[in-house]
């Protein structure tokens, strides 16, 4: 009897402990990345938040805007400081006492931002930054630790370096390994980020491995089962996802690090600019992926466990981003730019699809396209100015615009270029090829878009602006001056 009511002892301690460390709720949250010529007011955006039930937010900076409209709102964050900044964190504690002061504990408190990360640099192993920032990241980690300490943030406040997935390679996941010539920082790192209690941060991209690789199955990039399915030992990877997840836990497995919990910084499909790049993609890619890690299905070498939290990229599109990496750069939103919903998507937390944002401010009605009644054949250098000043992206091979025509290409990018000027009436001169229409000159899925109108001073800041002060200023000397 004792034997046998030990053992249910044992059991449920095992059951207790073992509910506590490895079942981890999965939660969705998303990146709100700001790069666009027509930004959302930040309130609207906490809103658009709010409406689709998004617990987690992740910052690449710490927009004192975006950080306001965030205060009171529940929302969990994690801001960012950029590689830039990384150089002088490593060597000054006096910069980064003033960093957190000025981008953290400001904003604590109650009805404050819910800070719980902050995201040291982005992917600063990059290869193709060729170790520019790599000796930066353990002194600045050191530094920000101790001003967090400092702060008495520290047990709250949580320090990640997002890695992309490009810090570790294998041909098949439980071969995982670190670069080597990140090996030696990467033990450091993680064993920082251990003794702290904070996750590891990847980001994980199949779409990029379809994009960059004509042989890559393109059904293993997704979650609807593959032809082509990869065996390792014992374990059948039916998707990139967690082929790459696993390759990455046999990589922190190997430096003694094998229970370590992992985030997921960035993941997400893009709509346009690329072949593989569209809506029904975009959809199945996402739906498939947070219902997979919401099953709590886990890995093969993580059976049960999913990622802590996976932070989908992103929540709207980002119209002036570089296109260095291609046209899809622009276009991984789940939301355009404007907030509208680009496709149903259960984010499973209650909304079967998602909300769009409420009460963004358009520009009026109107567009710039190319003057129906003139010789159009001295457009080139316009086309040219107009496309590299504003998004054009679409109109190439793969993209939503891409068949519209010699004169549909012009008109698009005449309008783009007009839109992102707020319409200013002389942004649609062109020599007089420009003309402005009340017609709304969209084609099929091949969208004209006209501008919102940035109102992020007014937006979700109750300071007065600088005018407003001026006028309180004269209007105050005014009154002295006529007593
Ligand atoms: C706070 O963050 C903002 C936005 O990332 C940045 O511009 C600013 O320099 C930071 N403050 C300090 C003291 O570094
Ligand atoms: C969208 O992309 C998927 C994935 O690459 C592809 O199979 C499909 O044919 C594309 N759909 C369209 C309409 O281009
Ligand atoms: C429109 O522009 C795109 C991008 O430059 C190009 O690929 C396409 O061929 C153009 N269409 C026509 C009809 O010129
Ligand atoms: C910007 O915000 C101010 C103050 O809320 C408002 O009066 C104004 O109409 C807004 N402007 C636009 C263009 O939305």
């Amino acid at each position: 009897m004792a034997h046998t009511h030990f053992s249910i002892c044992v059991l449920c301690l095992i059951i207790v402990v073992s509910s506590s460390v490895l079942m981890v709720d999965s939660a969705i949250g998303v990146n709100w990345g700001t790069i666009s010529f027509h930004r959302l007011s930040p309130s609207i955006v906490v809103d658009l938040m709010k409406a689709n039930k998004i617990q987690k937010v992740k910052l690449f900076d710490a927009d004192p805007n975006s950080l306001t409209a965030l205060m009171g709102s529940g929302i969990e964050v994690m801001v960012g400081i950029p590689n830039e900044m990384l150089g002088l964190f490593s060597s000054s504690s006096a910069a980064t006492d003033l960093w957190v002061r000025q981008n953290v504990s400001r904003y604590i408190g109650k009805s404050g931002a819910d800070i719980r990360y902050i995201a040291v640099g982005n992917e600063p192993f990059l290869t193709s930054y060729s170790g520019q920032y790599q000796s930066y990241v353990i002194p600045a980690l050191v530094n920000l630790q101790q001003s967090l300490a400092r702060a008495n943030l520290a047990g709250y406040i949580k320090l990640v370096v997002p890695c992309n997935a490009d810090a570790y390679e294998s041909s098949l996941p439980s071969q995982g390994v670190f670069r080597p010539e990140l090996a030696d920082i990467m033990t450091q790192l993680v064993s920082f980020l251990s003794n702290n209690g904070s996750p590891f941060v990847v980001n994980i991209y199949p779409f990029l491995s379809l994009y960059g690789n004509a042989d890559f199955p393109q059904d293993y990039a997704f979650f609807g089962g593959t032809t082509h399915s990869v065996t390792d030992g014992a374990n059948v990877y039916s998707n990139a996802f967690d082929g790459n997840l696993d390759t990455l836990v046999a990589a922190l497995n190997k430096i003694g690090y094998g229970q370590m919990p992992i985030v997921i910084g960035e993941v997400g499909w893009p709509t346009d600019g690329a072949p593989n790049a569209n809506l029904s993609a975009a959809r199945a890619f996402n739906q498939g992926l947070i219902y997979h890690v919401l099953s709590n299905k886990g890995t093969p070498l993580r059976p049960g466990v999913p990622p802590m939290d996976v932070y989908l990229f992103g929540l709207l599109d980002e119209g002036a981003k570089s296109i260095l990496p291609g046209n899809f750069e622009r276009h991984w939103g789940i939301f355009s730019f404007d907030g509208q919903a680009k496709y149903a998507l259960n984010l499973g937390v209650g909304n079967a699809l998602l909300k769009n944002a409420k009460n963004v401010q358009y520009l009026p009605s109107r567009w710039c396209i190319a003057n129906p009644s003139r010789d159009l054949s001295g457009v080139t250098n316009h086309l040219k100015i107009a496309c590299s000043a504003a998004d054009c992206t679409t109109l190439n091979y793969g993209g939503s615009c891409n068949e519209i025509g010699a004169k549909g290409n012009i008109s698009y990018a005449f309008n783009s270029y007009y839109q992102m000027q707020k319409q200013n009436s002389q942004s649609c001169e062109f020599d007089g090829l420009g003309l402005i229409t009340f017609l709304n000159p969209s084609v099929g899925e091949c969208r004209f878009l006209v501008g919102i109108s940035d109102n992020i001073s007014s937006s979700a800041t109750p300071r007065p602006n600088v005018w407003t002060l001026l006028f309180l200023v004269f209007g105050f000397l005014k009154i002295m001056c006529t007593m």
